[in-house]
C-alpha cells in the first residue's frame, strides 16, 4: 500500500476495542459460571484466535456485530480439544492460555504461526513447571509448538525477571487451579488488566506494590464487559495530531489505565497539546483524547514507564525523529522479542526515511529533526510497525510503500479506513 504526506488531518475517530482486554474477556468468560456479554469486542485476528481456542475447548461463542456472547462452564468445564490450539500471531493469547492450560486435566498441544514459534516460552515454562504443569517445547527450542500437560497445581511465590503481564496474567491463571495462594513479583508493575477483571468475575486478587496475589477455586460469575478504546490504537492518531501541521484530531473513548498510558505522559513531556475529556473511572478509566498539532523536543524514557508503553514505542520513535533535539530510550530489551524485533526494524526503516537513529542493547537514540522521506518499508508482518510508518508517511516527502500492510488485520481491521476519512 502507498501513503502520501497528510495535508490536513482534522475530525474524530473511534479506535476498536482493547485488545489485552478483549482476550481476557474471553478467557474468563469461558471459565466463569453462566453468560458474559462483551460490547465493543476487538474484532482482530489475534483475539478471533483467542475464541477459536476456547470454542475448540467445548465453549460456545456467539459472535455477533452487536455483542459477544460467552457461555461459561466454570473452572472445570473445558474439554480436551479434538486438535492443536492455534493462537496465530498472538503472544497474550498462546501465554494466557498456557497458564489456564496447566490447570487442566488433559494434554494439549498450541502453537501459532511463524512469528510466535520464534517467541520466548520459557518465561512462563519456568513458573508453570514450579507450579507442577508438565510442559515440552517441541522443537527444544523454548517456543511453541508447546505440550501441555495439566495437573493439580501448587501455589508458588513467582519473582519474575521480566515486567510482564503475559507472564504474570499465565501464573495468576495457573493460580486458580493452585492448592494455596499463589504470588507474583515483577520487576516493575506490568499492565492490570487481569488483576481488574478477574476481580469483576469475583475472583480474590489483591494488588501491592509490584506483587499481585490470587486465591485458588474462586466461583467466577459471567458478566457484561464493556470493552473501552485501545490506547495502543489510539496512539497512531495521537502522533498523527501532534505531527501534521494544523492537526486537531479527537480521539473518542480511550482506554486511560495507568498501567497503560505512558504514551500519553510521553507526548505531554515532549510538548505535545493533548487534553483529556469526558473522564470516566468506574472499571477501567476512559477519556476523549483532543490531540492539537505541537512542536516536539526530544527527552529520555527510561525506567518503571517502559511497560507502560511498550506498545507505543515504534510510534514512539516516529513522534522522536519529527522532535527537536535528541530522544533516549532505555530499558526496553523487551522490544527485541516482540512480533518482530522492533529495535532492529525501527532503526533501519526510520534510517531509510533518513532519521538519525541508532539502536542500543535496551532502546535506541534518535536525533530528531531531519526532515523524512518516502521510501519502501517492510512491515515484518508486525501490525505496530505497518502502522507506525502509515503515520510516518503522512509527514514525510514523496511516496512511502509498505509492504505486508494488510497485517493490521491482527489489531485494528479498519486502521488504514480511519485514518483516510481524518486526512480527507
Ligand atoms: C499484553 C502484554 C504485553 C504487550 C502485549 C499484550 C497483554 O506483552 O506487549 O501486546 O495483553 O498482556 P508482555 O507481557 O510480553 O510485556
Amino acid at each position: 500500500m502507498i501513503f502520501q504526506k497528510a495535508h490536513q488531518l482534522k475530525g474524530e475517530v473511534t479506535v476498536p476495542g482493547d485488545k489485552s482486554i478483549s482476550h481476557r474477556a474471553v478467557m474468563f468468560g469461558s471459565l466463569a459460571n453462566g453468560t458474559t456479554e462483551v460490547l465493543n469486542f476487538l474484532q482482530g485476528a489475534d483475539c478471533l484466535s483467542t475464541i477459536d481456542c476456547f470454542r475448540k475447548m467445548g465453549i460456545s461463542i456467539e459472535n455477533t456485530p452487536e455483542h459477544i456472547l460467552i457461555h461459561g462452564k466454570g473452572l472445570h468445564g473445558l474439554r480436551k480439544p479434538d486438535g492443536i490450539l492455534d493462537a496465530g500471531n498472538s503472544g497474550t493469547t498462546t501465554r494466557l492460555i498456557s497458564g489456564i492450560l496447566a490447570g487442566q486435566l488433559f494434554e494439549t498441544t498450541l502453537t501459532g504461526d511463524a512469528s510466535i514459534q520464534k517467541r520466548p516460552m520459557r518465561r512462563i515454562i519456568d513458573p508453570l513447571t514450579l507450579m507442577g504443569a508438565d510442559i515440552t517445547s517441541l522443537h527444544d527450542n523454548d517456543c511453541a509448538p508447546l505440550c501441555i500437560k495439566g495437573s493439580s497445581l501448587h501455589s508458588i511465590h513467582y519473582h519474575s525477571k521480566v515486567a510482564s503481564a503475559q507472564v504474570k496474567s499465565a501464573i495468576l491463571l495457573a493460580g486458580l487451579y493452585a492448592d494455596d495462594v499463589t504470588k507474583v513479583t515483577e520487576p516493575t508493575v506490568s499492565r492490570d488488566h487481569s488483576e481488574i477483571m478477574l476481580r469483576y468475575f469475583g475472583a480474590q486478587v489483591h494488588t501491592e506494590g509490584t506483587t499481585a496475589t490470587i486465591c485458588p477455586e474462586p466461583s467466577l460469575r459471567g458478566q457484561k464487559v464493556c470493552v473501552p478504546g485501545d490506547i495502543s490504537s489510539a496512539a497512531y492518531f495521537i502522533a498523527a495530531g501532534l505531527l501534521v501541521p494544523g492537526a486537531e484530531v479527537l480521539i473518542r473513548n480511550v482506554g486511560i489505565n495507568p498501567t497503560r498510558d505512558g504514551i500519553l505522559k510521553v507526548a505531554q513531556a515532549m510538548g505535545g497539546d493533548i487534553t483529556l475529556l469526558n473522564i470516566t473511572r468506574d472499571g477501567e478509566p476512559t477519556a476523549d483524547l483532543l490531540v492539537k498539532h505541537s512542536t516536539l523536543h526530544g527527552i529520555t524514557i527510561e525506567g518503571d514507564i517502559i511497560p507502560t508503553l511498550i506498545d507505543e514505542l515504534p510510534i514512539i520513535n516516529v513522534m522522536a525523529a519529527c522532535a527537536e533535539g535528541t530522544t533516549i530510550i532505555k530499558d526496553a530489551a523487551e522490544l527485541k522479542v516482540k512480533e518482530s524485533n522492533r529495535i532492529d526494524v525501527m532503526v533501519n526503516a526510520l534510517s531509510a526515511m533518513g532519521c538519525d537513529i541508532i539502536g542500543t542493547q535496551d532502546g535506541m537514540i534518535i536525533h530528531g529533526g531531519k526532515p523524512l522521506h518516502g521510501t519502501v518499508i517492510d512491515s515484518h508482518m508486525d501490525h505496530r510497525i505497518a502502522m507506525s510508518f502509515a503515520i510516518a508517511a503522512l509527514i514525510a516527502d514523496g511516496n512511502t510503500e509498505i509492504t505486508g500492510s494488510d497485517v493490521v488485520t491482527i489489531s485494528y481491521p479498519n486502521f488504514y479506513e480511519d485514518l483516510l476519512k481524518l486526512t480527507q
